[in-house]
């Protein structure tokens, strides 16, 4: 449990640790890759770890070095070697589906499982496509969920499919089998979704190109592969991180933080946009781009909001930061609508739910919708218990909801943050003291 109160002026600086998304690709690419991959600020999260230890699993050396260095010795494409026993993937959606569409393509049965989240999450999104690719991969349970059995196949064939969600997971489960197929592979989504696989998979030598249409949709296709070449990749921080942090400038009255190193990544940004619709005094210095990726460091300073709408094409670009952007609505004048995110229901927890519970229990005023929340704020949220049910985006977002509020919070289990954030608290505490 951690423990909370009303909080100080956040002053100073804070560089964000590296995005959880391209930690995750960067192990995976590199070990499916001909030579040396060298990752720096990579994320030592406990969802990162996860991804490392199905490799290691398969026969992959992996150094973890000091401060973030990360060395990947790969094997190349057909490199990896059957597991001795199941992969755990821990509380890991993005291991899990993006590691399914490489095993699908092995030459040996692997079975994947989690913890009770993670083996609650739905599969059929994944296996629905893999299926079709001539992937055997089924629900042991028969539920649709993990544990995964993959009885791995050389005879994939490209398709194409029309995702029905914009979810970046699915996508590149889908794009990691096109590599080993015989053709062609495209995967259409209603919107762009993170295109952090596209944007590293061309740099590790694949061939990927998006179209995206006047309706925003997008087609995104890969050319079978050979072989894979071993990169530097230097991970920029996590927009998903960093937004606890620019939500606590905004919020704190009299705050001046200067946040570092923030991937800003179009198909990430959501939040800013949405923060400065809601007033917010958030100011971009030192832009720069590596590989595709943009990061810039982001100046905020304490604002006073006011409701906004949060719909359409901008939720796959912040679908991780609703929880936080619930909590900012809650502080801010007038009503926020949030819709078109019905996704939230299948994340770590139910996130319409687990969001209402806590912001409810806090004092504030929140009607849960089938896809999304209404949030009338203004209220004065005063200190109590948050369950984030081991959510580790519930558990920071409403300890930033605590610095802003009367009275005492405790947070529970609050050691949950770890999956995406392992030192959140530990930052946290220096700036507000
Ligand atoms: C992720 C994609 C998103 C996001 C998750 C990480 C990724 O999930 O919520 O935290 O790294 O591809 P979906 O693909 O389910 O939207």
């Amino acid at each position: 449990m951690t423990q909370l109160t009303n909080s100080a002026p956040l002053r100073g600086e804070i560089t964000i640790p590296g995005d959880k998304s391209i930690s995750h690709r960067s192990v995976m690419f590199g070990a499916l890759s001909k030579g040396t991959t060298e990752i720096t600020n990579f994320l030592y999260g406990a969802d990162c770890l996860s991804t490392i230890g199905c490799f290691r699993q398969m026969g992959i050396d992996i150094e973890q070095k000091e401060e973030g260095r990360l060395i990947v010795h790969g094997k190349g494409m057909r490199g990896l070697s059957a597991p001795g026993s199941h992969l755990d993937v821990g509380n890991s959606g993005t291991t899990t589906r993006l590691i399914s569409g490489i095993l699908s393509a092995q030459p040996f049965t692997s079975v994947l499982s989690g913890d009770d989240s993670l083996n609650s999450r739905p599969m059929g999104r994944i296996i629905t496509p893999l299926t079709r690719m001539g992937a055997k991969i089924e629900s042991i349970r028969g539920d649709g969920c993990a544990p995964l059995r993959i009885d791995g196949t050389n005879s994939l064939h490209g398709i194409t499919y029309h995702s029905p969600v914009a979810s970046a997971q699915v996508k590149s489960s889908i794009l990691l089998a096109g590599l080993y197929a015989d053709g062609v592979t495209s995967v259409t989504e209603p919107v762009l979704s993170r295109n952090h696989t596209e944007l590293m998979l061309c740099k590790f030598g694949a061939s990927v190109s998006t179209e995206i249409s006047a309706d925003a949709s997008a087609r995104i296709s890969i050319l079978p592969c050979q072989e894979l070449y071993g990169q530097k990749i230097h991970v920029p921080g996590d927009i998903s991180s960093a937004a606890y942090f620019i939500a606590a400038a905004l919020l704190v009255p009299g705050s001046e933080l200067l946040i570092k190193n923030v991937g800003t990544n179009p198909t990430r940004a959501g939040i800013l946009k949405v923060c400065q619709d809601m007033g917010a005094d958030i100011t971009y210095v030192n832009e720069t781009a590596e590989g595709g990726e943009q990061t810039a460091d982001l100046l905020v300073r304490s604002s006073s909001l006011h409701g906004t709408v949060v719909e359409g094409r901008l939720i796959p670009t912040l679908i991780d930061e609703i929880p936080m952007i619930a909590v900012l609505a809650a502080f801010a004048d007038g009503t926020t609508v949030i819709r078109d995110a019905a996704e939230l229901k299948v994340k770590e927890t139910d996130r319409i739910r687990t969001v209402t519970e806590n912001l409810t229990r806090m004092g504030g005023d929140v009607t849960p919708t089938e896809d999304g929340m209404i949030i009338r704020g203004g209220k004065a949220l005063h200190g109590t218990v948050i369950n984030p049910y081991l959510d580790h985006r519930i558990a920071m977002a409403f300890s930033v909801a605590a610095l802003a509020s009367d009275g005492v919070t405790d947070i529970l289990d609050s050691s949950c943050v770890d999956v995406s954030y392992p030192g959140f608290f530990a930052s946290l505490k220096s700036l507000t003291v």
